[in-house]
């Protein structure tokens, strides 16, 4: 595994990973199993497997985690290695974000909802970094968790829309034996916490079932699904951010009828801590 820790390092190392599909694996470290599925994805997908550890300024609010947002470099060093991950880049914050830097990609409409709306700024923050990533590496594949839904589809849509030369694959959100999506943000939970978080995605499997057995014939019944399931998780102690049914093309909130497939977003603090999950209801066929 090679690591390049500035931009000379990167543009020197990379021409030798040419002669098979470049795979980018996108991350802000202190990575977990969930990272790991991405890294054994872009290795399945026959490329080479590079991966980014960045922790992004522009996308943290300025009352948000950045400064203590988990970094844990070697320990991240030493699973990509046993992961059979091909090249690392692992730059100094100012060499990506220079203080003089102050053009941005901005997201269309669906940037400023759900996660956009809790996190102004955010996704400007994520579509800034990530095109700057891809122009460093010119990959032919990135790959992307399903866990960050709206990221995914915000991402897809700057590819398209700027007819980026790459091809972006979506991964399934790896969870712990009780459910919990994984996250590098978990770490902030303590026991009591950690043990009640897996009511979080229990309670929107439920709502999911329930809307595959009897699907709301009218938006008045898609709102009494909703209010019933923020009803639930504030009875859990979750305080709800956000709870939404979007439309897997727009990502805007569905209106009925309604066909499958429907992703189902939801965001909730426990405690200081914030936590998103998202699962898609409908056939497994219909699956995107
Ligand atoms: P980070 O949260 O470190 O996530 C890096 C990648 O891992 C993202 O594509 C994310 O969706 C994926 N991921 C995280 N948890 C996962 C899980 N449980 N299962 C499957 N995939 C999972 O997302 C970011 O970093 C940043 O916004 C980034 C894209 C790197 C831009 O700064």
């Amino acid at each position: 595994m090679r690591i390049a820790r500035s931009l000379t390092e990167l543009r020197t190392l990379l021409p030798a990973f040419r002669t098979r599909p470049l795979c980018l694996v996108p991350t802000m470290g202190a990575l977990h199993e969930g990272h790991g599925s991405l890294v054994d994805r872009g290795r399945a997908e026959g490329g080479f497997v590079a991966v980014s550890i960045f922790v992004n300024p522009l996308q943290f609010g300025p009352s948000e985690d950045l400064a203590r947002y988990p970094r844990t470099p070697e320990q991240d060093l030493a699973f990509l290695a046993k992961r059979g991950t091909d090249l690392v880049f692992l730059p100094r914050a100012e060499e990506i974000v220079p203080p003089t830097a102050t053009t941005t990609v901005t997201p269309g409409p669906a940037g400023n909802l759900y996660c956009g709306a809790s996190r102004p700024g955010h996704f400007a923050g994520v579509l800034t970094i990530v095109s700057k990533l891809f122009h460093l590496f010119s990959p032919e594949i990135a790959l992307f968790g399903e866990k960050d839904r709206q990221q995914l589809f915000l991402i897809r849509a700057m590819v398209r829309d700027l007819a980026l030369p790459i091809r972006v694959l979506g991964h399934p959100t790896v969870r712990e034996p009780d459910g919990l999506a994984m996250s590098s943000r978990n770490r902030y939970l303590d026991a009591e916490e950690r043990k009640r978080a897996a009511k979080f995605p229990k309670l929107l499997e439920e709502t999911a079932r329930k809307w595959e057995t009897s699907p709301p014939k009218t938006d008045k019944e898609v709102g009494a699904i909703r209010a019933s399931l923020e009803e639930a998780l504030a009875r859990e102690g979750f305080r709800v951010d956000y709870v939404a049914f979007a439309d897997t093309e727009t990502l805007l909130e569905i209106t009925v009828p309604s066909p499958c497939p429907i992703f189902l977003l939801a965001a909730i603090f426990l405690g200081k801590t914030r936590l998103i999950d998202n699962l898609t209801i409908g056939p497994e066929s219909l699956r995107v």
